[in-house]
């Protein structure tokens, strides 16, 4: 369970993710009319989103996952980005939308859609939850954003601390202690 004191500030509430992903999910429904529709998640950090996205999106749509490398347990980008996991499924011809937690530097994104755009889908675009463009380093076009925020590491609603509290409903700040290992 999560304690009280792990929390350093609380960024976005269930309450506002709640009602972004239903916002999206119209937005992306309009735009998405008639078209042959695959949903990408980027392990592992996408999937709450992507599951409560998907929900709000009313035509018919197949999931993919692709899993990239990106940080470890530190929370720095390395710039080192392979895939660890490939898609299943065939693009080629089909409207691609990619579902991503958060753009921070933009490495892992250009670098994935490189890869995405070398096997001629009919559209490729891209959802975040949130961006965090003061830390941009590739140029990449973000289609659909939940929230812009601050330069500040964030976990929660799929995002994770060495692989923890990805399972918390909301999106906030650590307690710097736990970074230094001065909170058990
Ligand atoms: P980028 O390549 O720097 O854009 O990093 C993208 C990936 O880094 C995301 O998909 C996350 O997995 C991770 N990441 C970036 N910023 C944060 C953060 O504030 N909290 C948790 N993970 C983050
Ligand atoms: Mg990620």
């Amino acid at each position: 369970m999560l304690k009280n004191k792990e929390i350093d500030e609380i960024l976005i509430t269930e309450e506002q993710i709640r009602e972004k992903v239903a916002e999206l999910g119209k937005k992306i429904t309009q735009d998405y009319q008639g078209k042959d529709l695959i949903f990408i998640g980027v392990l592992r950090g996408a999937i709450i989103f992507m599951a409560d996205l998907a929900r709000a999106i009313s035509i018919p749509m197949i999931f993919d996952f692709i899993a990239i490398s990106s940080y470890g347990a530190a929370t720095e980008s390395s710039g080192v980005v392979r895939i660890l996991k490939d898609l299943d499924e065939t693009i080629e011809g089909k409207d691609v939308l990619i579902v991503e937690d958060i753009i921070d530097t933009g490495l892992t994104l250009d670098y994935l859609l490189r890869i995405l755009k070398s096997r001629k889908p009919a559209s490729l675009k891209v959802c975040t939850l949130l961006n965090k463009s003061a830390r941009r380093k590739a140029k990449v076009k973000v289609n659909y954003t939940g929230f812009d925020i601050p330069d500040k590491f964030v976990v929660g609603y799929g995002l994770d601390y060495a692989g923890k509290f990805r399972n918390v409903p909301f999106v906030f700040t650590l307690n710097p202690k736990i970074y230094k290992g001065e909170l058990k």
